[in-house]
């Protein structure tokens, strides 16, 4: 088998990369190691930056995101029973987000690749890149039964975080930086209206607490938890008493309860790996880097590099010229680390510590307190949520 740009991993990473590639008439192959079910009903992020809402229009894969997504013009911060909006378009000159859920997303792109790109195989998991330095790197892969070999030009590993494409590149020729924290978020999804219009982050001496949906009739909720908790360990009572306490204010707002339909962990960890590229294989996504997700940023990021690297590759296709393509792990590296920089800050201005000191908490609520009061500290964070431009 062989394809101009082997792609591993159909996360939101790879399958946008195949579209994008598909539009500007180049061809390729995405492996994906789980089948298409899993892919479609993984439950992740649910906010789309202004820019990743563009790209996807941009790439004909935006029709049901415009019909069902939510435009969100602001989030709300939540701290000491008092609640502060901040208001995106006023404070960015008209830049919004979308509420659309990352399993949407896919849904979208699995449809339109199998409908009209190139083949997008699952349950084909990668084994190891090969050859990564030479002119023809190779993917090694198992699909039914089988091993076999891609042939590429190019290779993205797209393959998040566990994958197999970071290893390919010499651990010698690598730095990695790295944060984990003592916290995780347990998250539910519940058959009830979002209690809010807009997202509600929370502050409290009890941990940090957000408020989400997924449509108006499915409410999305995230509780910090000590780090290493099952999902299993919290009854459904207990979590509405607790989201209850986090979210509550003196002017009396009220949570609704619903059916929880699901429940699950996310540990948290800042993770950075450079350079994002060896020879003729480029990372994209997680499989790159990771935020906590406070500022939800993870799925916009991967965009970003697809976008970066697929420009590249056209750049290169009509003017001869290799420089983006070269540029590609400098170009990624300075959006992903300002994605850093706003993910810890959302993280650290929000979340309790286990070890917090009363000194601590002055800070946590003086940042906020500044938030509340500063139009530039507040564009500042309206500029971080909305996203930082695309190259
Ligand atoms: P992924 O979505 O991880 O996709 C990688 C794909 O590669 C997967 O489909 C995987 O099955 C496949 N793969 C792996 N190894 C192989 C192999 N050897 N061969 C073939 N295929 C392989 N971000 C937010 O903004 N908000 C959130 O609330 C949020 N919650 C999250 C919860 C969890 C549990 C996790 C793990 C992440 C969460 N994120 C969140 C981050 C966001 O979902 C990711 O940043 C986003 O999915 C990155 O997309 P990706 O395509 O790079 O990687
Ligand atoms: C969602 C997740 C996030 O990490 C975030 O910051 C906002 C929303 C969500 O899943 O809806």
């Amino acid at each position: 088998m062989r394809t101009t740009v082997g792609i591993v991993g159909a996360g939101p990473a790879g399958l946008l990369l195949a579209r994008l590639l598909h539009r500007a008439g180049i061809d390729s192959v995405v492996l994906e190691s789980r089948d298409r079910s899993y892919v479609e009903q993984r439950q992740r992020a649910g906010i789309l930056e202004q820019g990743t809402v563009d790209v996807l229009r941009a790439a004909g894969a935006g029709e049901r995101m415009d019909r069902e997504g939510l435009r969100h013009d602001g989030i709300e911060l939540r701290y000491d029973r008092r609640r502060h909006r901040v208001d995106f378009p006023a404070l960015t000159g008209g830049r919004s987000v979308m509420v659309y859920a990352q399993t949407e997303v896919c849904k979208d792109l699995i449809a339109l690749q199998l409908k009209e790109g190139g083949p997008l195989l699952f349950e084909a998991e990668a084994l190891a890149v090969e050859g990564a330095d030479t002119d023809s790197p190779r993917v090694r892969f198992r699909h039914e039964g089988r091993e076999s070999v891609l042939e590429c030009d190019y290779v993205v590993g797209c393959d998040g975080f566990w994958g197999v494409a970071r290893k390919a590149i010499p651990a010698g020729l690598t730095r990695t930086f790295e944060r984990t924290y003592p916290f995780a978020w347990l998250g539910i999804l519940a058959d009830v209206p979002p209690s809010h219009d807009e997202l509600v982050y929370a502050r409290h001496d009890r941990g940090f607490a957000l408020l989400s949906m997924r449509s108006p009739s499915v409410s999305r909720l995230y509780l910090q938890v000590p780090e290493g908790t099952d999902a299993e360990q919290w009854s459904d009572e207990e979590i509405w008493q607790e989201l209850q306490y986090r979210f509550e204010t003196a002017d009396g707002w009220r949570l609704e309860r619903g059916p929880i339909t699901q429940k699950s962990v996310t540990p948290m960890r800042s993770y950075v790996h450079e350079p994002m590229r060896h020879g003729r294989l480029f990372l994209a996504g997680d499989a790159a880097h990771i935020v906590p997700p406070t500022g939800a940023k993870g799925l916009n990021l991967a965009v970003g590099d697809v976008v970066t690297f697929a420009r590249a590759l056209v750049h290169l296709r009509e003017t001869g010229s290799a420089e983006r393509l070269d540029a590609y792990s400098q170009t990624c590296l300075r959006r992903v680390w300002q994605a850093e920089r706003f993910s810890y800050d959302m993280t650290t201005m929000l979340h309790r510590a286990p070890d917090a000191t009363p000194f601590d908490d002055g800070l946590q609520l003086a940042r906020l307190d500044r938030i509340a009061s500063s139009r530039a500290a507040a564009t500042d964070l309206a500029e971080g949520y909305t996203g930082f431009p695309l190259d």
